[in-house]
């Protein structure tokens, strides 16, 4: 009864914060158009992303009372295009003994007209502990609700007790599938000898798991492995996971925390050869797929990587809210590797072609656009955007670079790239996102414009070029 009466108090609360902040927020430039963002607070992992009675449902997790995080719920939006969102408010709280320090993330699963969501409960005890290998407890929680409204109340599925003893107490963020008529589950997890794996469970009703297996690498590639997904993409099986503590280098892993696949064949051992970034920009991570009605394979992420602030930092904070979720991308498999491309639904947001004088000079009245560039020829080239965000190409490298303060201390990220045939770059208020030939590589970044409009200057780049306004 008490915490009912928490909850509503908390709900109430929020209300109120959502009101004023909204109020403020109409002269905030730097709120995104078309990517999801939090409505106050902070936003981080895409969570029970699915299309549930003919909507989208991303589910978020989400500290609404500090922009600089805090204690976790989920949050929700909804959309019936992938590109008008309504937030439908918190959905999960840290109302339980099993999740009372954090509603962690997790994914969603629908059969039967249900939407069953499967998430981690944290739970970190007080006293002298390192938090790692002695107190701290991560739940397998289900709920599940027949209208994506009301949920039923919360049910422990796993619990310490059933992780193999290898592991730390670093188990989390569930993602549920299901093959043949067998459930299946991964789980992210940090072993005893600082080694991240992916902990691998079966199920005949979902409810009763049982452990098969572990999936990690032969040489130990980070410490932990965050936010599993595992997937068949045509006919090939992909395991996503965000590995922790993988050494940076000069043109790869150059985030704090690395986020990638590996492709999964039987009988063959993995070696962090065989892992691909995701992204080479600076703010991605945690990404989750889902597969839709037009059978699609979409990919969601957040468009930032955890504990980068003393590196680079996001101004919106001042503004009482933080992070944004990335372009949902449909995934193919080409030529051996994903390619990560905006879903076609975006294409509809294109409101004006720009006619083109000088291509040297590009001004576009409002903040958000859509380029893209076909045939590009071969020999170096620039792109600039607002004077302080330069991509550019020469000798097979490309680089994402940031002056000044649009980047807000972001500086350089680089890639070796064969040769680029073809570019599009999306730009939300606060987010670009570029794609290389078709999404063969993806460049994502979050950017500062203090400006209304925009501009753009194309230095050598010959191909067929069309812009939109968004
Ligand atoms: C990834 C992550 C997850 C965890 C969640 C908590 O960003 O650390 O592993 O469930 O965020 O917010």
């Amino acid at each position: 009864m008490n915490v009912m009466r928490e909850v509503l108090a908390l709900q109430a609360a929020l209300t109120e914060r959502r009101e004023k902040d909204m109020e403020k927020s109409r002269e905030d430039g730097w709120r995104t158009r078309f990517h999801v963002m939090p409505p106050v607070g902070w936003l981080n992992d895409p969570n029970g992303l699915c299309q549930f009675q003919e909507k989208y449902y991303f589910f978020f997790q989400y500290s609404p009372f500090s922009a600089e995080g805090g204690l976790k719920f989920w949050g929700l939006y909804t959309s019936s295009n992938l590109t008008n969102w309504s937030y439908e408010g918190i959905v999960l709280y840290p109302d339980s003994p099993w999740d009372c320090h954090g509603v962690y993330s997790g994914s969603a699963f629908t059969e039967d007209g249900e939407l069953e969501l499967f998430y981690t409960g944290n739970v970190k005890l007080e006293g002298d502990y390192d938090h790692i290998n002695r107190g701290r407890e991560a739940y397998v929680l289900f709920t599940k609700s027949q209208d994506g409204k009301k949920f039923v109340p919360k049910e422990r599925l796993l619990g310490m007790e059933d992780y193999p003893k290898e592991y730390t107490c670093h188990i989390r963020d569930p993602k549920v599938w299901k093959e043949g008529d067998r459930y299946h589950m991964v789980l992210g997890g940090r072993k005893k000898n600082d080694q991240g794996a992916v902990l691998l469970y079966s199920s005949g009703d979902k409810k009763k798991w049982e452990y098969v297996g572990e999936i990690t690498t032969s040489d130990i590639f980070g410490y932990m492995w965050e936010c599993p997904d595992l997937f068949r993409l045509q006919t090939q099986q992909v395991l996503s996971v965000c590995p922790q503590g993988v050494p940076r280098q000069d043109s790869c892993f150059q985030n704090l925390y690395a986020s990638g696949y590996f492709f999964i064949e039987p009988e063959k051992e993995l070696g962090p050869d065989d892992f691909r970034e995701w992204d080479m920009g600076f703010d991605f991570y945690a990404p989750q797929t889902f597969l839709d009605d037009k059978g699609r394979r979409i990919l969601v992420a957040w468009a930032s990587v955890p504990d980068t602030e003393k590196e680079y930092v996001n101004p919106t904070v001042e503004r009482g809210w933080q992070h944004v979720l990335t372009t949902p991308r449909e995934l193919r498999l080409e030529q051996g590797k994903v390619y990560q491309y905006p879903v076609s639904e975006i294409d509809r947001l294109r409101t004006k072609e720009i006619p083109i004088w000088s291509r040297e000079d590009i001004r576009l009245e409002k903040p958000c656009f859509d380029l893209e560039i076909k045939e590009i020829e071969d020999g170096g080239w620039e792109i600039l955007i607002e004077e302080e965000c330069r991509f550019s190409y020469k000798d097979k490298k490309a680089i994402l670079e940031f002056t000044g303060s649009l980047g807000a201390g972001r500086k350089r990220r680089k890639a070796w790239i064969e040769e680029i045939k073809t570019l599009r770059i999306l730009a939300d208020t606060s987010l670009i996102e570029i794609y290389v030939n078709d999404g063969e590589y993806v460049f994502t970044s979050r950017f500062y414009p203090k400006n209304r409009g925009r501009q753009i200057s194309l230095k050598n780049l010959k191909g067929a070029l069309r812009v939109y306004q968004l």
